[in-house]
């Protein structure tokens, strides 16, 4: 039997086999179900019309020679009386050299990596992401917090990383931790409870002097229950009166509306998960943010993640929709190399967006506007904003003490002061 990579490719070729046939059928959809099985979808129309509907039966057997079981034995092909509503909210891509050929893709996880939320302009939401974990994200974010406080500003920090929560813990002191966080309020929020919690689960950070910090951590003083209310907190919500649901990073979006309602932060950082998970694409797409940082160590694996990711956004036409918030971050810069080093990991990077996001430049080169930027342009999203690594660092066992003394903060800044001013440009800047 064909394997799940093999499918679409075998598909496109038995469709251009179709030669101009094809284009006869108003639209096709190949509803892939959430066992990778295969189907047809069509207008119910199709069958008055015999020459349409035998194309369309031509396709489907074909398909099942080519794909066997993946193509189940009944059913083959699904006539529809309203084809669009079966796509409603599931991720579709269009078959590349088919407009007419839609793909939709069922999947198991509520993740949608391809449905890109609008900028939210009330403040600057910014996300801390990386594709791999343990790389200085959380540190980064902590210490930016503290950094844009001591200029005056409001920032709120949120703790995303509910399957491995840390960061809180660098900015509030244990008398100062909350009594819920960010999974207290996803689950009541199931139960219309979420009132009893939202007033108590923010803090403001014992680092505040000249601003403020507000944590939002992943979990309150007391834990509980955690891993139950991990099981349960991506739901999504039921909604009895219309009788739909919100799906979980809606109902997380609603929250930062909520939190921003209230405290009103200048900028709101949010310390994602890594990898490709749900947590970590309902950051990235699902919250509006105006920055997606990409904290990169130069290593295939790396680059690797980030292509599997690319790829995802461009075959699903979204890249358009997020690529201008892109920016990579050189994450823990080696010491004794700094220049050899950042100039593999600019050219890496480089080679990704061209691949992946930037514009194709017209041979001609007169494009009124093109996505695309040279190698050594230092504003362009893949050129790297530097946080250099410090052996201080590297054994650090939370950043609550080291921030409260002044001999320390101007090692900080020589560690992390370009990627502070690179923030700064963005907030003040918007
Ligand atoms: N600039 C740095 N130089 C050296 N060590 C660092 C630096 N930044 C962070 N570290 C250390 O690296 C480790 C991982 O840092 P951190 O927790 O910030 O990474 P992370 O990307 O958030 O990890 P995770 O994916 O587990 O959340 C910690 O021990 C931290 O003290
Ligand atoms: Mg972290």
């Amino acid at each position: 039997m064909k394997t799940f990579d093999e499918v679409i490719p075998e598909i496109t070729t038995i469709l251009q086999s179709q030669g101009d046939t094809l284009k006869q059928i108003e639209k096709l959809i190949i509803n892939r179900d959430l066992n990778g099985r295969i189907r047809l979808v069509v207008d119910e129309k199709i069958k008055k019309v015999p020459t349409l509907e035998k194309i369309v039966e031509t396709i489907a057997q074909n398909m099942a020679d080519a794909l066997g079981p993946r193509v189940p034995d009944k059913e083959k092909i699904l006539y529809e009386s309203k084809i669009d509503t079966i796509i409603n909210g599931v991720p579709c891509f269009s078959l590349e050299g088919f407009p007419n050929v839609i793909v939709a893709d069922r999947l198991l996880t509520e993740s949608d990596w391809t449905n890109i939320v609008p900028i939210k302009s009330d403040s600057h939401r910014i996300v801390f992401y990386s594709i791999k974990g343990g790389v200085g994200r959380s540190t980064a974010l902590a210490v930016t917090a503290w950094a844009l406080a001591e200029e005056g500003k409001k920032v709120m920090v949120l703790d995303m990383d509910l399957e491995s929560p840390g960061l809180s813990s660098s900015l509030l002191s244990r008398e100062k931790s909350t009594a819920y966080g960010i999974a207290d309020w996803l689950i009541e929020d199931l139960v219309d409870n979420d009132e009893e919690v939202f007033p108590y689960m923010t803090a403001l950070s014992d680092l505040s002097r000249n601003g403020e910090i507000y944590v939002v951590p992943a979990y309150g003083k007391y834990p509980g229950e955690y891993i139950s209310k991990m099981g349960r907190a991506w739901m999504p919500k039921y909604l009895e009166n219309n009788n739909s649901r919100e799906l979980w990073q809606s109902r997380l979006n609603r929250l930062l509306n909520k939190l921003e309602k209230k405290y009103k932060p200048d900028v709101v950082l949010i310390d994602s998960r890594a990898g490709i998970d749900e947590i970590s694409s309902a950051c990235i797409t699902g919250l509006g943010a105006e920055c997606i940082l990409l904290f990169s160590i130069d290593s295939d694996q790396t680059w690797d993640g980030y292509n599997i990711l690319f790829h995802h956004w461009l075959r699903h036409d979204t890249v358009l929709k997020i690529r201008e918030r892109l920016q990579i971050v050189g994450a823990m810069i080696p010491e004794n190399v700094p220049d050899e080093y950042k100039d593999s990991l600019c050219e890496h990077a480089w080679n990704l967006f061209i691949d992946q996001i930037y514009d194709v430049i017209p041979a001609d080169n007169v494009a009124a506007e093109v996505f695309s930027f040279n190698k050594d342009d230092t504003d362009a999203p893949h050129y790297p904003w530097p946080v250099h690594w410090n052996r201080g660092f590297a054994s650090l066992p939370n950043l609550h003490q080291p921030l409260q003394q002044q001999a320390v903060r101007a090692q900080i800044m020589g560690i992390f002061g370009d990627f502070i001013d690179c923030i700064k440009e963005i907030i003040n800047n918007g």
